[in-house]
């Protein structure tokens, strides 16, 4: 994987999407965040951290990440001739799983997954919402028929988490490795005694 976009939208667990980008600049590999409105509030709201100035801070050790203007449909990744690998959209919140599932490509987020669709690249969703109603899973449905994969947050507990950068470990883990980016965020489940 050479080059990533991230996505962020108005959906809780913004910290997600801090963890993942984190570790992919650190790899090196290219990444570029398009975040709704929404997506920055929230972030703003649940980490105490203004996006904007977090991707200035980044970019003083890193120059492999990009913010992009998510109104900006001259950007590079609004088009298919336009190499990048994969996009995540992280946490994605069931208005923008909506606009993706149904083709809306009035942002330059979901103009990117719809890239990523049509092009038969990584499209990989996690979306956040409890409970779900029927459109939400209409829509995940659709998109994971169409090639996209459904990651929900949903960290698992078999690791034993300690804190809560375990269980965000274990997401962003999960992710990585469906990108088949190599990473030691959580253990792998190895053979295990256990008394029946
Ligand atoms: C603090 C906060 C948390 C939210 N959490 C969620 C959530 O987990 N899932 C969701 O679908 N919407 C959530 N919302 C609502 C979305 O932000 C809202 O539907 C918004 O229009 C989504 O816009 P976007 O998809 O353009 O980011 C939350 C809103 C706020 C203010």
């Amino acid at each position: 994987m050479k080059k990533i976009v991230v996505g962020i939208t108005g959906a809780s667990g913004s910290i997600y999407a801090k963890r993942l980008i984190e570790v992919l600049v650190s790899k090196g590999i290219q990444t570029n965040i398009i975040a709704t409105d929404k997506g920055k509030q929230v972030f703003n709201y649940e980490l105490s951290l203004d996006l904007k100035k977090w991707v200035e801070e980044l970019k003083n050790t890193y120059s492999n990440v990009k913010l992009e203007d998510n109104n900006n449909l001259f950007s590079g990744v609004a088009s298919g001739s336009h190499g990048f690998d994969a996009v995540i959209i992280v946490p994605c919140s069931m208005g923008t799983l909506a606009e993706v599932s149904h083709g809306l490509s009035k942002n330059l987020l979901c103009r990117a997954a719809d890239v990523a669709l049509k092009e038969g690249r990584k499209l990989v969703i996690v979306p956040r919402e409890t409970p779900f109603n029927a459109i939400h899973l209409e829509n995940m449905y659709k998109l994971s028929r169409i090639g996209a994969t459904i990651i929900p947050a949903m960290p698992g507990f078999y690791n034993h988490p300690q804190t809560i950068d375990d269980l965000v470990n274990f997401m962003v883990g999960k992710i990585l490795n469906y990108l088949n980016i190599d990473n030691n965020l959580f253990n792998k489940w190895e053979d295990t005694e256990y008394e029946t």
